[in-house]
């Protein structure tokens, strides 16, 4: 089909979305809520909600064990969720998913099963330098561990990957590569496809964390052509406790588990066991059921929605606000690049006042953002800054949320001039 043919994907009303979004129906400190940290965890819609609520009223029995109705019916839901969530990320083999708790736990599983058999003295890993903790910590276990080496690809002033910095570190014929696919902090979209290819030119393997793209852009795993990747479901609309590896079959067919325990076996003797087929090799004892149910329906009101149509509106929010904040706020500082290059965060200081605070008065405001350090304080080092204020986008926000953002940050200013 050709992009003239292609229909247009719908654009989202996000006044109409949120009344699929309970939680934004109240009033904080006698304001009505502005949700304006959907990257530290996204609402849940409706649908979602009604899923766990669902199984738990109707279905709730253990999964792949019961010879009976309501076993069965979970064992079905479970593994239904499973090619849902395949199909929200371009995977057509469900099998290749394996649900985790989050991202977190699908980095570190990698670094443990797949990252203690090929990882050895002296091999180079390559990260950058805005990983989030998460993409950054398993690494630093596993080189401690096996005495290998860590080199990260630099960022600019504006928060961009230096690709000819990369070009050179490649030569060094890292094992691995892994990075971001949107800075948490940054908002940087990197270029996946391109890094993966050079990197594969190179030899080595490519993990993506995902946790910041999955919910607001499409992402296509096989068209990027990475090796492993990583996202959490909390972020995605779905519930906390799930999260999600998907990785190539013939490299996780060929990884040892991470933990040991039921349901990853095919066979137990005393002394020795076999390991069940993928994935549930990786899934030892009573998963999370009811989260990857709800991740499940969030993969799918994800992909009712249309990630273009995400992409599209989270990509204008976030150009107005780049717009409008230092117009409105004099003296505020903005991290990361243009709209184009960025996904829905913006992250900014207001000089002379802390982070921490800024967020308190906006609570006071029902303008609910995130400050800290955003669990990337080597990216914080690098920019030399000990924490920031952030914003970041969801389907349901509007400019006129971002207005209040600005209302609430001249008040801000008002309170620390006096
Ligand atoms: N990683 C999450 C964030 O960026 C918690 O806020």
């Amino acid at each position: 089909m050709t992009t003239e043919t292609r229909p247009a994907t719908p654009a989202l009303d996000p006044v109409e979305l949120r009344a699929d979004f309970p939680i934004l129906d109240q009033d904080v400190h006698g304001r009505p809520l502005v949700y304006l940290d959907s990257a530290a965890t996204s609402q849940k819609p409706t649908p979602v909600i009604r899923a766990m609520d669902d199984y738990y009223r109707h279905d709730n029995a253990n999964v792949h064990r019961g010879i009976y109705q309501l076993s069965e019916r979970a064992t079905a839901a479970y593994e239904g969720a499973r090619v849902k969530v395949a199909r929200l990320i371009g995977v057509r083999d469900a099998h290749e998913i394996v649900w985790t708790r989050n991202a977190t736990e699908s980095l570190n599983l990698i670094a443990y099963s797949w990252g203690r058999h090929h990882i050895g003295r002296g091999d180079v890993i390559v990260l950058t330098e805005m990983e989030h903790h998460a993409n950054l910590v398993p690494w630093q276990i596993l080189a401690q561990e096996k005495d290998a080496d860590l080199e990260f690809i630099p960022i600019t002033d504006d928060g961009v990957l230096r690709q000819d910095v990369f070009e050179v570190l490649l030569r060094l014929k890292p094992k691995l590569v892994a990075f971001t696919h949107v800075s948490n902090m940054l908002g940087t979209i990197n270029p996946v496809e391109e890094m993966t290819r050079r990197a594969h030119e190179a030899g080595a393997l490519v993990v993506i964390d995902g946790a910041q793209a999955v919910p607001h852009m499409p992402v296509d795993v096989k068209a990027i052509g990475c090796d492993f990747y990583a996202f959490s479901g909390h972020k995605a609309m779905g519930p906390t406790g799930s999260g999600v590896l998907w990785g190539k079959r013939e490299l996780l067919e060929a990884m040892p588990p991470f933990l040991g325990g039921g349901d990853m076996i095919r066979e137990v003797h005393l002394r020795r066991s076999e390991w069940n087929d993928i994935p549930w090799k990786f899934e030892a004892g009573t998963p999370d059921i009811s989260a990857a149910i709800g991740l499940g329906a969030a993969a799918d009101y994800l992909r009712d929605l249309g990630m273009d149509a995400i992409r599209a509106h989270e990509q204008e929010l976030v150009a107005y606000a780049l717009d409008v904040l230092p117009r409105e706020v004099p003296g505020i500082e903005l991290y990361g690049p243009s709209a184009e290059q960025r996904g829905g965060v913006v992250s900014f200081n207001m000089p002379g006042v802390h982070p921490h605070d800024v967020a308190q008065v906006l609570d006071r405001f029902g303008v609910a953002i995130r400050a800290g350090h955003h669990c990337t304080m080597p990216l914080h080092e690098r920019l030399d800054l000990s924490a920031t204020a952030r914003a970041s986008f969801g389907v349901f926000n509007t400019t006129a949320d971002i207005d209040a953002l600005v209302a609430a940050l001249r008040e801000v200013q008002v309170l620390f001039a006096s």
